[in-house]
């Protein structure tokens, strides 16, 4: 069994330019869920080493846009998986600025969730991973739960 801490973690960074824009000349909240997305979706691939034909998004979720991003920024994504069921896996990702400010909330958190497929049907991922006992990583795991609950 694994640990979530033992899985690879993906990070992509991204120039915001022109084209990324929306009406008020800032990033497109359009723009940053498909990054957030794409950034999921090499997460739990790395975690699961599967082929990508395999996994589809059934979730994007919990997404916040609290600052916005002007153009000519680079902007940091980091994907990290925050829980593992049989045949789903939450991917977490945050989006900061490269030189992001201490202590100034993040543009962007939010999930993606994924489901492992064969033949259009949600099938066993393989991956076996212990939920974490406590802190941050505990309340993450629990919070997507409940999350599901809701749905
Ligand atoms: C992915 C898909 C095959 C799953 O089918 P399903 O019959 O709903 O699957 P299940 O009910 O067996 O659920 C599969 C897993 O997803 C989880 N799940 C189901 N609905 C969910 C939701 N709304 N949010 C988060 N997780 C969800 C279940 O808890 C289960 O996880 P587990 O096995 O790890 O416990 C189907 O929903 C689908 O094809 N969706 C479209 C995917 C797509 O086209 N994505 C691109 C979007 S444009």
């Amino acid at each position: 069994m694994q640990t979530l801490s033992n899985l690879p973690q993906i990070t992509a960074s991204h120039l915001v330019k022109s084209v990324n824009l929306n009406h008020h000349g800032t990033l497109y909240a359009g723009q940053m869920a498909e990054w957030v997305v794409e950034v999921g979706f090499m997460t739990a691939r790395a975690a699961l080493r599967c082929d990508p034909r395999r996994l589809v998004c059934i979730r994007l979720h919990g997404m916040d846009f609290r600052r916005s991003v002007p153009s000519g920024e680079t902007l940091v994504l980091e994907g990290r998986v925050v829980h593992v069921g049989r045949t789903s896996l939450s991917v977490h990702v945050a989006a900061h600025l490269v030189d992001h400010p201490p202590g100034e909330p993040f543009p962007t958190e939010g999930f993606v969730t994924f489901v492992h497929i064969e033949e259009g049907r949600a099938t066993p991922h393989g991956l076996d991973v212990a939920p974490p006992e406590e802190g941050e990583a505990r309340r993450l795991w629990d919070h997507i739960l409940e999350e599901r609950k809701r749905r």
